[in-house]
């Protein structure tokens, strides 16, 4: 199994963070969706799952924005925080933030690409200034006593690929384990995920047998997944936009690496009722109106995934109250499970 310093994962899968879409009612909803794995007391799910970026000043401020994006809680675990940034005191800080707030590993963003974010050095800027960004992991490193890691692109551009200069020198100060997104900053998420690169990252770490490489990227099946590994001899992979589409990717992601087979897939009603505990889950945390909100603006993602139910975008958008939200999903449910999900349940 995965292990992250001393964090024993229980499955070499993770869920990536993504702005916007990991918040906690998220993670609770994807760490929920396991599976027993046949003749062994292991269970097939989330190995280790990270909040969305987060700003180290505003956390530290404990702005009210940022305390939603680092809300955390029991079920919650074990937790990554991602904090992003340049300044080593700042980050430190943060960091020793994140522990006492609930994060077993924090994680320093070295891959957004975003210009808000690398404008100010931060992100994936991290990767032109190698020796700076080496001493900024050391010093946050050295601030807590929970492992930290890195997440990286593959470098700037096709011209400053640094990803296997740079993992092995975070790992020399004390990075626990490095993730690649196999692509450059440059690329942001055009063209695919470049499995060579990661693999290059993997073999530029052959010295540092504890600290593992996680790779990330287009994993949207269990057999991506499962190619990623053997491709590039990562130690596992990290899960993001496949989630939003499928939360039990994960899942079912896991089951296919420890067993070989796919696990019994989930039915549609029970894809349904995955969007429902998101929605319910929102709304206990959130309130109605922001649930309602946020259900809306998830529904594209969930929509591929639980066809034939055209109308299903459509109906979400117009529900005006958890009350009908249920009623309307109800219904759809009763007509799936009674005509089979073959036939569209055009009615609803
Ligand atoms: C809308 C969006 C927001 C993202 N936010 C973050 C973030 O906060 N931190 C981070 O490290 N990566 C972030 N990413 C990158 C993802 O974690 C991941 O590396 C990328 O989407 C590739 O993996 P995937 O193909 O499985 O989605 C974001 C990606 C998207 C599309």
């Amino acid at each position: 199994m995965l292990q992250i310093g001393p964090v024993r994962l229980s499955s070499n899968v993770l869920l990536a963070p993504i702005a916007g879409y990991c918040d906690l009612a998220f993670r609770l909803v994807v760490r929920k969706i396991t599976t027993p794995i046949p003749e062994t007391r292991c269970v097939a799910g989330v190995g280790l799952a990270c909040t969305d970026l987060l700003c180290p000043q505003a956390v530290l401020n404990e702005n009210r924005k940022s305390m939603w994006l680092a809300a955390t809680c029991d079920q919650d675990q074990p937790l990554c925080m991602q904090l992003y940034g340049t300044d080593p005191d700042i980050l430190a800080q943060a960091a020793q933030w994140a522990v006492e707030h609930g994060a077993c590993v924090v994680d320093i963003n070295m891959g957004c690409p975003v210009d808000k974010v690398t404008k100010k050095n931060g992100g994936s800027k991290l990767l032109c200034d190698p020796a700076s960004t080496v001493l900024l992991a050391k010093r946050v490193v050295e601030a807590v006593d929970v492992p930290v890691t890195a997440k990286i692109r593959l470098g700037w551009d096709d011209r400053s690929i640094v990803g296997p200069s740079l993992a092995p020198a975070l790992a020399d100060v004390g990075i626990a384990a490095i993730t690649v997104h196999g692509r450059t900053t440059e690329q942001k998420f055009r063209g695919s995920c470049r499995l060579d690169g990661i693999a290059r990252v993997v073999e530029a770490m052959k010295h540092h047998p504890g600290v593992p490489v996680i790779g990330n990227g287009d994993i949207k099946s269990p057999q991506d997944a499962k190619r990623m590994l053997d491709v590039t001899g990562c130690r596992g992979v990290m899960i993001g936009r496949g989630a939003l589409k499928q939360p039990w990717l994960l899942r079912d992601t896991a089951y296919y690496l420890a067993t070989g087979e796919l696990p019994t897939p989930l039915t549609h009603a029970e894809k349904a009722e995955v969007m429902i505990d998101h929605f319910d889950t929102l709304c206990r945390l959130r309130g109605e109106e922001t649930a309602l909100r946020m259900i809306r603006q998830r529904i594209s993602w969930y929509s591929p995934g639980l066809q034939p139910w055209p109308g299903l975008r459509r109906g979400i958008q117009t529900v005006q109250s958890a009350a009908q939200f249920h009623d309307y999903m109800a219904t759809g449910i009763e007509q799936i499970k009674s005509v089979g999900s073959e036939i569209a349940v055009a009615a609803v």
